[in-house]
């Protein structure tokens, strides 16, 4: 009975995760009913465990104060959870594994892992910037374990960029690490960028931080839109004559150290350079910054109290 009745759980929980707003009602509901089926059942121990998730970088030195950093920081914060990591993008894991002998599971592998090992609840917390495809797949592949009912409990965090009020804390933690702006002066944000929807992510980012008076500061992406050429635009128009580029990405891998800034012709400190700029460069991942950290710590907490998406009413 409690394993049917648990079993309901996860899979209307899942549910309500995914359908937004309509969702948070039955969810408060779901969450009365999973107590109940606590107190009348007292043999099963809880096993909570955690996968932090991330696209993963092979560059080592990033890594450590980035993707490892907020691993460390949310298991030290969330001490009753067992932490572990995944990385979604295949190609680093096979160059880890060849390279440094380093072994790291994708999502699917770990959570499949931690079924076999009895883990009752798994909060799965991307350490992802926007709800893009890796988001997506990241989801469907939550969503499959949760339809076989492999966890009592199974969560999946947002991402940095979800809520509006998101944005606004982004913006808020990115403040801290701008250099001082003079007239002619601007800093330009290297996203990711993704043929997926939520490419548009970089717009609003855009919007809000001219709301909030961040006007010489400008978002381009180096696979979607708005490109480098937009960016150029912008830039020119507004009379800027020096940049300084930080990439708007968790760790400072191999975008930010040759797309952004490395030598080459086609690198964005080339181009603007030639373009008669004058460029600095910042090589640090969002994931060092204290503010950007504390926002995945309350991600997860938003997991722990049930309300991981949208805001609560
Ligand atoms: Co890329």
């Amino acid at each position: 009975m409690k394993k049917l009745l648990t079993g309901i759980i996860a899979v209307t929980m899942t549910m309500a995760l995914f359908t937004g707003c309509a969702g948070n009602n039955e969810k408060k509901t779901n969450v009365k009913d999973e107590k109940t089926t606590e107190v009348s059942s007292t043999t099963k121990a809880d096993k909570k465990g955690m996968l932090v998730v991330s696209f993963g970088t092979s560059y080592a030195d990033t890594r450590k104060v980035t993707l490892d950093a907020v691993q460390e920081m949310i298991t030290d914060n969330f001490k009753e959870y067992e932490v572990r990591r995944a990385y979604t993008s295949n190609i680093i894991t096979k160059k880890l594994k060849k390279r440094d002998n380093i072994i790291i599971d994708d999502p699917e592998e770990a959570l499949k892992k931690m079924k076999e090992e009895g883990f009752t609840e798994v909060i799965v917390q991307p350490l992802h910037i926007i709800p893009g495809a890796e988001y997506t797949d990241l989801n469907d592949i939550v969503d499959k374990f949760a339809a076989d009912k492999s966890f009592d409990k199974l969560v999946l965090g947002r991402p940095v960029l979800y809520r509006t009020e998101d944005y606004k804390l982004a913006i808020e933690a990115v403040k801290t690490q701008l250099p001082e702006l003079n007239e002619g002066q601007a800093v330009v944000f290297m996203g990711h960028g993704t043929p997926h929807p939520a490419n548009s992510s970089y717009a609003l980012l855009q919007y809000l931080l001219e709301e909030e008076g961040m006007g010489n500061v400008y978002v381009g992406t180096v696979e979607g839109t708005p490109d480098l050429n937009n960016v150029i635009r912008r830039l020119k128009k507004d009379n800027i004559k020096e940049v300084t580029l930080m990439p708007f990405m968790v760790v400072a891998g191999d975008h930010a150290n040759n797309d952004m800034a490395g030598d080459e012709d086609d690198s964005w400190k080339t181009i603007l350079k030639s373009e008669g700029f004058k460029v600095n460069t910042y090589l640090h991942g969002l994931g060092e910054n204290k503010g950007i950290q504390e926002i995945y710590m309350q991600h997860v907490k938003d997991c722990i109290s049930g309300n991981p998406l949208m805001e609560e009413e």
